[in-house]
C-alpha cells in the first residue's frame, strides 16, 4: 500500500481536494478539540497536508505523520511552517506526551488485518 502513495502522491494531491470538503472536516475535528481544550494535535496519515493547512492557519499546534515520504514532501511544501514526520501507525515511536491524535477513516482503512488494528491502537495508546 505505501508504495501506492509513493508512486501516486501527485495524483492524490490533484484528485482528493476535488471531492473532499477539508474545511468541513476541519470544523468537525476542531469543534471536538476545542470542547476538550486541546491545543496540540498529531494527525496520523496526514497525506499531502490538506487538513494540516487548516490547523496550522488557525494556530493549532500541529504535527502530521505519514508512512509515505513523497506524500510528506508535498505536505511540507504546501505548509512550510508545519511539522511533518515519517512513521508507521502500526508501530509509532513518539517519546513525548501528546494531547490528541486524529486519524481520518481514509487512513484507518489501510489497517486490513486484525493484528494491524490491534498494533495501531496499542501504539496510539
Ligand atoms: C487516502 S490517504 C488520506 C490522507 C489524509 N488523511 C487526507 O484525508 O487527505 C491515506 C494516507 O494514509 C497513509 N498511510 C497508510 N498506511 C499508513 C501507515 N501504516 N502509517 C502511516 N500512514 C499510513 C498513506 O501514505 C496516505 O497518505
Amino acid at each position: 500500500m505505501s508504495n501506492l502513495y509513493n508512486r501516486l502522491a501527485k495524483v492524490y494531491e490533484a484528485m482528493y481536494q476535488s471531492f473532499i470538503d477539508y474545511e468541513q472536516e476541519y470544523q468537525f475535528y476542531n469543534k471536538i478539540l476545542t470542547a476538550y481544550r486541546i491545543n496540540n494535535v498529531l494527525e496520523i496519515g496526514c497525506g499531502t497536508g490538506n487538513l494540516a493547512s487548516y490547523f496550522i492557519r488557525n494556530k493549532m499546534g500541529y504535527c502530521g505523520l505519514d508512512i509515505s515520504e513523497p506524500m510528506l514532501a508535498i505536505a511540507q511544501k504546501k505548509n512550510p511552517n508545519g511539522k511533518f514526520i515519517q512513521g508507521d501507525m502500526r508501530h509509532l515511536q513518539i517519546n513525548s506526551p501528546l494531547e490528541s491524535i486524529i486519524v481520518t477513516g481514509r487512513t484507518l482503512n489501510y489497517l486490513v488485518e486484525d493484528t494491524e488494528v490491534t498494533s495501531a491502537f496499542h501504539s496510539f495508546f
